[in-house]
């Protein structure tokens, strides 16, 4: 074992990148299959690639709004930040409107709003920093996490993710992905085993060839398989991302992340929540608060353009769900660990 981490070596993808005149985002909605950028000229074409998911994942949703920000101001003129700002606010409404579960994506207009709307004349260069510093300080975040989280786990475990959570889904590293990196560079762990996450597969398309360009070779599940997985003991922890941390500790993650944190109550399985601090949402005091995003009912009838659902069904399709903190063993965020986490545990971290 080791506690040094070759960061480089783990993190060769970057779904965000900023031109100078243009967003270019990895389209994840073709992956692994094609692997290429499509390019963003204005705030309304993020808006439209944030609903679309060829950008997903909370950290990164927020980034991306925060650079179509940058982009909605090439459409105006304004003496100072505070006039910017004004302007700006249907635009970043219409950002913020993407998508609702992610608090990651209020956050960074909100930040925005904030630090452009106190900024004097120069308040583009203001803005374009603080879009970058964004971008940043998720990637330092993430690096700090993955320490973080990793310390927790015992050597040669055994782990199981959901959804995808790294590169792909922040500034680079990953959030849950970057505990798995970390966890597997120090050699604490030995198995990494990812949960397909229908209907949109982000486990299966997303995580699993993630973690290839890095030379982890991680075992597909069928979300369906992961009960049974724990019983075997081949895992020793579930380790996932959020959406949405509240006030109480209750967390918002991809659909089918609550099923497995009632599976690992259930088979002594520990369970970790690895995110930003712009994920944690302290106005927000319970699960039964978060609005939980529904998604088009078609994107469950086929996979790859193929139908594999009869024909003239419904279907219900919320893409996110709440695990109780009672269920969560740790909450690890850049600023610390939070075991057993509960309000007055989240309030010493957090405050208000
Ligand atoms: O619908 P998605 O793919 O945007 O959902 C993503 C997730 O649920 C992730 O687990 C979460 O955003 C954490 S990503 C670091």
């Amino acid at each position: 074992m080791t506690d040094t981490i070759d960061f480089d070596r783990y993190d060769r993808i970057r779904p965000i990148r900023w031109t100078g005149d243009a967003l270019e985002l990895l389209d994840q909605r073709k992956l692994p299959f094609e692997v290429g950028y499509v390019s963003c000229d204005t705030s309304d074409e993020v808006a439209a690639a944030i609903h679309s998911l060829t950008v997903r994942g909370a950290p990164a949703i927020g980034i991306a709004a925060a650079w179509g920000v940058v982009l909605a101001a090439r459409t105006i003129e304004a003496v100072d930040g505070a006039e910017a700002v004004r302007k700006l606010e249907p635009a970043m409404q219409r950002l913020n409107d993407a998508r609702p579960t992610a608090v990651n994506l209020a956050w960074a207009l909100t930040r925005m709003r904030r630090v452009v709307g106190e900024a004097g004349p120069d308040w583009r260069e203001v803005m374009e920093r603080e879009a970058q510093a964004i971008a940043d300080e998720d990637l330092a975040a993430n690096r700090r996490m993955g320490a973080l989280g990793a310390a927790l786990i015992e050597p040669e475990s055994g782990v199981l993710t959901h959804c995808n959570t790294g590169s792909l889904a922040t500034a680079g590293f990953g959030t849950a992905l970057g505990v798995i990196r970390a966890g597997v560079a120090q050699g604490r762990i030995g198995k990494v085993y990812a949960g397909e996450t229908r209907p949109w597969l982000q486990g299966a398309r997303l995580t699993v060839w993630e973690l290839q360009q890095d030379g982890i070779q991680p075992t597909l599940i069928a979300d369906a398989a992961a009960s049974h997985l724990m019983k075997t003991g081949a895992v020793q922890w579930v380790v996932v991302g959020a959406d949405r941390i509240c006030a109480n500790g209750d967390t918002a993650n991809k659909i089918g992340t609550y099923q497995l944190a009632i599976a690992a109550r259930h088979h002594g399985v520990k369970f970790m929540v690895a995110a930003p601090s712009s994920t944690v949402d302290m106005a927000t005091p319970t699960g039964a608060d978060i609005h939980i995003e529904e998604r088009d009912p078609g994107e469950m009838f086929a996979i790859g353009g193929v139908r594999t659902a009869a024909h003239d069904i419904g279907a219900w399709n919320p893409v996110f769900d709440v695990t109780p903190h009672e269920l969560i063993d740790a909450i690890v965020t850049e600023k610390g660990v939070i075991e057993r986490p509960d309000e007055a545990a989240m309030r010493a971290a957090f405050g208000a």
